[in-house]
C-alpha cells in the first residue's frame, strides 16, 4: 500500500487574520490536488478564520504549538480541547524554533504528543540536527535519541497515523536544502527505528516529511525518495510557489 504524500505549510509567526484568509484565498486555486494532503499550519490566531476560509475544500488546518496541560491557570497556553474545537486536524510539536529558542525538552516533547493524540489531533513530530552534529557525524544518533524519548508511551496504532517531520537545522530558512541522499538516509533510518520500537507495519504506515528549504524546484526529486512521504514547508508556504510543490509531479 503506497502512503499519501502529505505537503504541510508552516506559517511561523507570520500573517495577521486579514492576511492569512487573503493568502487562503490566493492558494485556493494552486493547491488542489486528489492525491495530497495538504495542511496549513497556523499562527494560533490564524486558527478560526482559516478554518473558515478552507471549509469545503482539501486543505486541512494544524496548529503550531499545543499545552501539555488540559485547562486552568496556564497564561498564554492554548489546550488541545481549544484546538479540537475549532477545527485543527494536526499539530507542529516539537519544531527546532521551539526546542532552541523556548527550549522544549524532550520529556516535554513527549507529554505534548500523547496530549495530541489524547484530544484527536495528528502530531507533526519534528526532529533534525544541527550544523555541528551533522559534521561530527552524530546525526542519525541523535535524531534517534530525539524521537525515541519524544514517543514513549505512544501506541503502535498511533504511531502508524502521525507524521515525522526530518528538518535538519542547517537548512531551515537558509536556501541550504540538504542533499537528496542525505534527506533520504535520514528518513529512512526514522523508517528503521519506528520498525525497531513498533513493528513492520507500523513503519510502513507513518509518513515522514523533510523540511528545510524545500521549494517548487526540489520538491519532486526529494517526494521521489523512498522514504519521503512529502514536505513540512516554511518560507515557500507563504507564496504561489507552494501551490507547485503540492502539484510536484
Ligand atoms: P524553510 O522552508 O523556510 O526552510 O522552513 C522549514 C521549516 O522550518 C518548516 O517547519
Amino acid at each position: 500500500m503506497a502512503r499519501r504524500k502529505i505537503v504541510a505549510g508552516n506559517w511561523k509567526m507570520n500573517k495577521t487574520p486579514t492576511e492569512a484568509k487573503a493568502l487562503v484565498a490566493m492558494l485556493a486555486p494552486l493547491v488542489k490536488s486528489d492525491d495530497v494532503d495538504v495542511v496549513y499550519c497556523v499562527p494560533a490566531i490564524d486558527i478560526v478564520p482559516v478554518v473558515e476560509a478552507v471549509k469545503g475544500t482539501n486543505v486541512k488546518v494544524g496548529a503550531e504549538n499545543i499545552s501539555d496541560k488540559d485547562s486552568g491557570a496556564f497564561t498564554g497556553e492554548i489546550s488541545g480541547a481549544m484546538l479540537k474545537d475549532a477545527g485543527v486536524d494536526y499539530v507542529i510539536i516539537g519544531h527546532s524554533e521551539r526546542r532552541d529558542y523556548y527550549k522544549e525538552d524532550d520529556a516535554f516533547l513527549n507529554r505534548k504528543v500523547l496530549k495530541a493524540f489524547e484530544y484527536g489531533l495528528t502530531p507533526i513530530l519534528c526532529c533534525g540536527e544541527s550544523l555541528a552534529q551533522r559534521e561530527a557525524g552524530v546525526t542519525i544518533d541523535w535524531v534517534r535519541l530525539q524521537l525515541k524519548s519524544d514517543l514513549i508511551g505512544v501506541t503502535a496504532e498511533q504511531a502508524a497515523s502521525m507524521v515525522i517531520a526530518y528538518e535538519p537545522i542547517w537548512a531551515i530558512g537558509t536556501g541550504k536544502v540538504a542533499t537528496t541522499e542525505q534527506a533520504q538516509e535520514v528518513c529512512h533510518a526514522i523508517r528503521e527505528l519506528i520498525a525497531e520500537i513498533y513493528d513492520a507495519d507500523t513503519a510502513e504506515k507513518i509518513r515522514i516529511q523533510y523540511g528545510g528549504s524545500v521549494n517548487g524546484k526540489s520538491a519532486p526529486e526529494l517526494f521521489a525518495q523512498p522514504d519521503i512521504d512529502g514536505g513540512l514547508i516554511g518560507g515557500a508556504s507563504l507564496k504561489e510557489d507552494f501551490g507547485k510543490i503540492v502539484n510536484y509531479k
